[in-house]
């Protein structure tokens, strides 16, 4: 009884002292190992959510916790005017990993690597002597780049910018999966890069079409810009390698990565190929945090684990057995019209009849025991840790069943 309420205290000092930018579950986590977390009262839940496709290793993975303690006891941050070793072997072992990159940025979020790479490419066009009308980047309707004003800009979704306005100038935005469309907006030669998920998260789980990113490869290349490729949802193994492009076999000049790189430890960064490695100079850009030591070590082996062949097994595998139960379910009960994505990025897409009802199905989740994520109104996504074992697999599958079950009889 004390539990439950300290726990009605917490929901009602969450809804007093945060700013009400979210609309979080009645619920307070407490702890989690692997795939399964439990909240306050004790219960326990299957996460498919993975903290928005952050905790790729699960919850409290060991090896990572091993590598946080032992980092915390030496040094906890020195900012970027000093050097420490974990950084930099963390920056050498992204930049071999990518197989095209040369140099990296370190920082702290999603928002704050597509920032530095929207400068870059400013930076980039600027060094050509281009004038800043001639430094349009490109992104996609449906799109999500972050929260920033230059990434929300980049966001080619008008309800994360309402509001906002006035807005960073030279963005265009283009249909994705649409290659005439693309020319056509890059016909007036005034692109400086074209700017995409190679499957977009937030807006429904879509993934680009097949040849669609040698195809904007091969645009950049004619229109001399630069191809700039946001994985910070889709990469580090989640679609099942590590690096969501090396399925579309394209080479991009700048990817930016976040979620799943410290495995739960905020951390960000850039990666930047040949053509722009050289580009910022001192001064150009910076940040307090980023490539903080505690951060570094922790994504030091996240990076080397997600890498491995054991978790690109694993992602085919759960995300075969996570569409037959999606399958099964939607048989008994009518709910999806398609399952689409990647790896272990999936969605759920809901029928006409339940258009618009994904965060009630979230609910009913919660309420029996799984941690699920919406893609927008319509989409149920699934993201859970890329190690999720068979059993967890098989018990969130089973929780769904039943969760719908009981949704849609109500
Ligand atoms: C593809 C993509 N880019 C950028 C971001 C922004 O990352 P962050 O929330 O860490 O700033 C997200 C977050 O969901 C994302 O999915």
């Amino acid at each position: 009884m004390q539990q439950a309420a300290n726990s009605s205290a917490l929901l009602a000092l969450g809804r007093e002292v945060l700013l009400p930018v979210y609309r979080q579950r009645e619920l307070i986590l407490q702890r989690g190992k692997g795939a399964r977390l439990w909240d306050n009262e004790g219960r326990d839940y299957v996460d498919f959510g993975a903290g928005i496709a952050v905790c790729s290793l699960g919850h409290c993975n060991p090896e990572l916790n091993a590598a946080l303690i032992e980092q915390a006891g030496k040094l906890w941050h020195t900012s970027n005017v000093f050097y420490s070793e974990p950084p930099l072997r963390l920056a050498q072992e992204l930049v071999a990993a990518s197989r095209f990159a040369e140099r990296a940025f370190l920082c702290n979020s999603g928002a704050e690597a597509n920032e530095a790479a929207i400068k870059l490419v400013r930076k980039w066009a600027s060094a050509q002597g281009r004038a800043p009308e001639q430094r349009t980047i490109i992104t996609f309707h449906g799109s999500f780049h972050g929260r920033t004003l230059a990434t929300v800009t980049a966001t080619a979704q008008p309800k994360y910018q309402y509001g906002y306005e006035p807005l960073p100038g030279g963005f265009r935005y283009v249909d994705f999966n649409d290659i005439p469309a693309l020319d056509a907006a890059m016909a007036a030669g005034d692109v400086a890069a074209v700017m995409l998920e190679p499957v977009q998260g937030e807006s429904g789980v879509i993934p680009a079409a097949a040849g669609y990113l040698q195809a904007v490869r091969a645009l950049c290349d004619r229109h001399a810009a630069l191809l700039v490729l946001d994985e910070i949802q889709a990469g580090m193994g989640r679609t099942g390698s590590l690096f969501a492009h090396w399925q579309d076999a394209v080479v991009p000049d700048i990817v930016t990565l976040a979620k799943a790189l410290g495995g739960g430890f905020p951390t960000g960064a850039l990666l930047a190929g040949p053509k722009v490695a050289q580009v910022m100079q001192f001064g150009a850009h910076g940040t307090t945090f980023g490539g903080n030591p505690l951060a570094a070590a922790v994504a030091r082996v996240a990076l080397r684990t997600l890498a491995s062949d054991d978790i690109v097994a694993n992602v085919q595998r759960q995300a075969h057995a996570l569409r037959e139960g999606l399958a099964a379910i939607n048989a008994d009960l009518g709910l999806f019209s398609e399952v689409r994505g990647r790896g272990l990025m999936l969605g759920a897409v809901l029928t006409p009849d339940y258009a618009g009802k994904a965060s009630a199905m979230l609910d009913h989740a919660a309420e029996h025991g799984l941690l699920l994520l919406q893609a927008g109104p319509d989409v149920l996504r699934f993201v859970p840790a890329l190690n999720i074992s068979d059993a967890e697999v098989a018990d969130g599958l089973a929780r769904l069943r039943v969760a719908l079950a009981a949704f849609v009889a109500s």
